[in-house]
């Protein structure tokens, strides 16, 4: 079948490079894709967030299933559109991606299903906020309603960091995101992401990861999109993935459903770990980056098989083989990152890299100048092993980034320590 991925990030690659390995794929194209995919896939220069531009290029290109990596096209409406042209899709309708797209509303599916998340009030006002934040002390959350590229959230620890965030947010600084805020009572635990597809109504567990949010060692330093990342995650063992799909996951699945808008796709759910309770931190509406990278290298080509038979409605009698193994993904970033940073240093000894089903450097920020590879963004390399330990993933990983010539580049040297 001719397959369409959309995306041009760490977990776009990881997801070409597992439905490649499936005999399923014939043509694989990624839009816009980076110069790591294009080793791997066709490319295409779409604008992927402008449903009528993809649902042309797929028919354009007969594509028979097209897989939706970032949340923005999924706000964007991107699979309403590829649905409604009669195309397979995995990624859930806008409505249904509400529950990443609006903190608000995750909230009150929460409510409305009794899932255990942190206390919140909602606000539209700053006085109202700030006399709130003034009335429950610190620490205490405070985050934007909207998709903020993931620094909507500020978790302060004294009051006026909390009334100084209030005030950005209503300020303007998250544009049409801040315009409602949550306020939410600070959850003490371990955070782990726990990854289940669903077809609206079944449920597949497909793994768990921890990241590492933080910019330095030691988890120290501003919040990033993800530093590094492993699978699985030990604090959330057997006992609390149960009670996390029955307190939490199934019942917002058949709230969503009861609501008239069944969510179909990945469902990522951030939870909060404490003495064996998980409760929800937030949901996102796509796998997360870097996790992805470590679940598609457990997964490998079953990976297309699980997608599919979410896309079909066949998740019924669908189940992962799962190896006995543990994958771990280091970031390399641009020196600078999370703030502002360099583009167009050049990365050397990428290709004399083995690349194998344990061991594969996916691409994030890069570009091909003729046989160069160059840093074209913040996060640049995802730098991935698997092993039949955790240890064993993480030296082979660290091997592979000490073989990388790359001054202008840094990562975190204690991915995995949680586990570790
Ligand atoms: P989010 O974008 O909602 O994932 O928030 C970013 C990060 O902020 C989370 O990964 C947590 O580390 C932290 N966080 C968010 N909400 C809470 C909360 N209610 N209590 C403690 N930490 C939180
Ligand atoms: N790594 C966190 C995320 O994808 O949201």
């Amino acid at each position: 079948m001719n397959i369409l991925i959309l995306g041009s990030g760490g977990r776009e690659h990881a997801l070409a490079w597992a439905v490649k390995q499936n005999p399923k794929t014939d043509r694989l194209i990624v839009a816009p894709g980076n110069a790591g995919i294009a080793q791997l896939a066709e490319t295409a220069d779409i604008d992927i967030t402008d449903p009528a531009a993809v649902v042309a290029f797929a028919a354009e290109n007969a594509i028979d299933f097209v897989i939706i990596g970032p949340e923005a096209p999924l706000a964007a409406g991107v699979a309403d559109a590829t649905r409604a042209a009669g195309l397979l899709t995995f990624g859930p309708s806008a409505a249904a991606a509400r529950l990443e797209a609006s903190k608000s509303f995750t909230k009150e599916i929460c409510d409305a299903c009794a899932a255990p998340t942190a206390a919140y009030a909602r606000f539209t006002a700053p006085a109202p906020a700030r006399a709130h934040v003034q009335a429950m002390g610190a620490p205490i959350v405070v985050k934007a309603d909207g998709l903020a590229a993931g620094k909507g959230v500020i978790v302060a620890m004294t009051i006026d960091e909390a009334l100084a965030a209030i005030d950005d947010m209503f300020g303007g600084e998250f544009g049409a995101a801040g315009a409602e805020v949550v306020i939410e009572e600070f959850m003490q635990g371990e955070e782990a992401s726990f990854f289940i597809l669903t077809d609206g109504t079944h449920a597949l567990p497909v793994g768990t990861a921890q990241d590492h949010k933080r910019v330095g060692d030691g988890d120290t330093g501003p919040n990033t999109g993800g530093m590094g990342a492993y699978s699985p995650a030990p604090v959330l063992t057997d006992s609390v993935a149960t009670r996390a799909m029955e307190e939490i996951v199934l019942p917002t699945i058949r709230e969503m459903a009861r609501r008239g808008t069944p969510y179909q796709g990945v469902l990522y759910a951030g939870l909060m770990i404490k003495d064996g309770k998980p409760r929800l931190v937030e949901y996102n509406a796509r796998f997360g980056d870097p996790e992805c990278q470590v679940l598609m290298m457990r997964l490998g080509a079953q990976a297309l098989d699980l997608l599919l038979a979410c896309a079909e409605g066949r998740l019924a009698g669908a189940q992962v083989n799962w190896a006995d193994d543990h994958a771990l993904t280091v970031v390399m970033a641009a020196q600078g990152y999370p703030g502002s940073y360099d583009r167009g240093s050049e990365i050397r000894g990428l290709a004399a890299l083995p690349e194998t089903s344990s061991q594969m450097v996916f691409h994030a920020g890069t570009k091909a100048q003729g046989a160069a590879i160059l840093a074209n963004g913040g996060r640049v390399l995802n730098v991935t092993a698997r092993g039949d330990t955790l240890e064993q993933a993480r030296d082979r990983a660290y091997a592979m980034v000490d073989a990388i010539d790359w001054p202008q580049g840094f990562c975190r040297r204690d991915i995995g320590w949680r586990a570790l």
